[in-house]
């Protein structure tokens, strides 16, 4: 497939499919104790969730994207949507909900660590289902990235995607990648069912492995036969098994100071699909991945990261 990635002609654009939530983000000079009452550094609301901070990142790399998900009428989906159009990141496939509330999550930022930690409310708002998603035109994208959540309809997002694949000319076949980050014993399955699969250290720690390397060669057989296997383990950079099984790594490329380290995982996926889909090779994705994604660490938010 790699002839069909990229070329000048190229129109087809590249979609994410999961979660945007608000963040609401507090940069502290330390992390406070529990029932503290301190003051922090800045605050600032931002867009987050990982397919939409990961559309952020392919919208600043310059590819063309859109992002499917799920948001409810009200101030935080004005903001989010305000905040996608500003990206130039396309949203004519959000499935807006009748009921439910825009997830929500507040983040401490640690400015001494670049340490974030959330807490997200995300309960009552439907995801998008294979049905809404029916409506997508699927020759007008080269990939879709699908982060991994409710798996029974992302399946069957998924079976259709292939069936277009198996009757599609091999250049106008959809790459179809697979972030799994929560170790949610449903979602394994869709391990099966990505070209490119993107498996977290998160993940990886709770099947007990101690390294990136360790991870691809025990999960391998948990893919399908020529996908490509890949994790990133923060501080010690990304490792990939391609699609003969040959293992590939990248040091990562720490700033010089960790201000926020929020979004770097979205960030590195993100650099990754817009490489491969560019028609580099897995070692190159991997190397420019970290590179963007060590970028990120650097500074607060976004901005900057190209
Ligand atoms: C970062 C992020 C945040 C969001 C949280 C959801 O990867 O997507 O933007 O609050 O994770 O789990």
């Amino acid at each position: 497939m790699a002839a069909a990635a990229g070329g000048a002609a190229e129109k087809r654009r590249i979609m994410c499919v999961g979660l945007v939530c608000l963040d609401i983000i507090s940069v502290v000079e330390t992390f406070p104790a529990e029932d503290s009452d301190t003051r922090c550094l800045s605050q600032r609301w931002q867009r987050g969730g990982n397919a939409s901070n990961s559309c952020t990142v392919l919208a600043l790399l310059g590819a063309p994207c859109a992002f499917m998900g799920s948001l409810a009428p009200g101030p935080a989906a004005d903001f989010i949507a305000a905040d996608f159009q500003r990206r130039g990141v396309d949203t004519a496939h959000v499935a807006w909900q009748p009921r439910g509330e825009v997830p929500c999550a507040c983040c401490l930022v640690n400015a001494r660590s670049g340490s974030r930690t959330i807490v997200l409310h995300d309960t009552n708002l439907p995801d998008v289902t294979a049905r809404d998603f029916e409506r997508v035109d699927l020759s007008q994208y080269k990939w879709i990235h699908f982060e991994a959540r409710n798996a029974a309809e992302q399946g069957a997002m998924l079976e259709r995607v292939e069936r277009h694949n198996r009757a599609a000319a091999p250049e106008r076949r959809v790459r179809i990648s697979v972030e799994l980050e929560k170790p949610r014993e449903e979602l394994l399955p869709l391990m099966g069912r990505g070209h490119v699969v993107f498996i977290s250290k998160d993940l990886a720690r709770h099947f007990g492995y101690q390294s990136a390397p360790e991870a691809l060669q025990g999960l391998r057989g948990r893919i399908q036969p020529g996908a490509t296997l890949i994790c990133a383990w923060a501080e010690e950079g990304a490792d990939a098994m391609g699609p003969d099984g040959q293992l590939v790594h990248s040091d990562a490329f720490p700033p010089e100071t960790l201000v926020d380290t929020l979004g770097a995982g979205d960030t590195f996926n993100a650099a990754v699909i817009f490489a491969l889909a560019e028609g580099r090779s897995l070692q190159d994705a991997l190397t420019f991945g970290c590179r963007i994604a060590g970028r990120k660490c650097g500074i607060q938010g976004f901005d900057g990261i190209v």
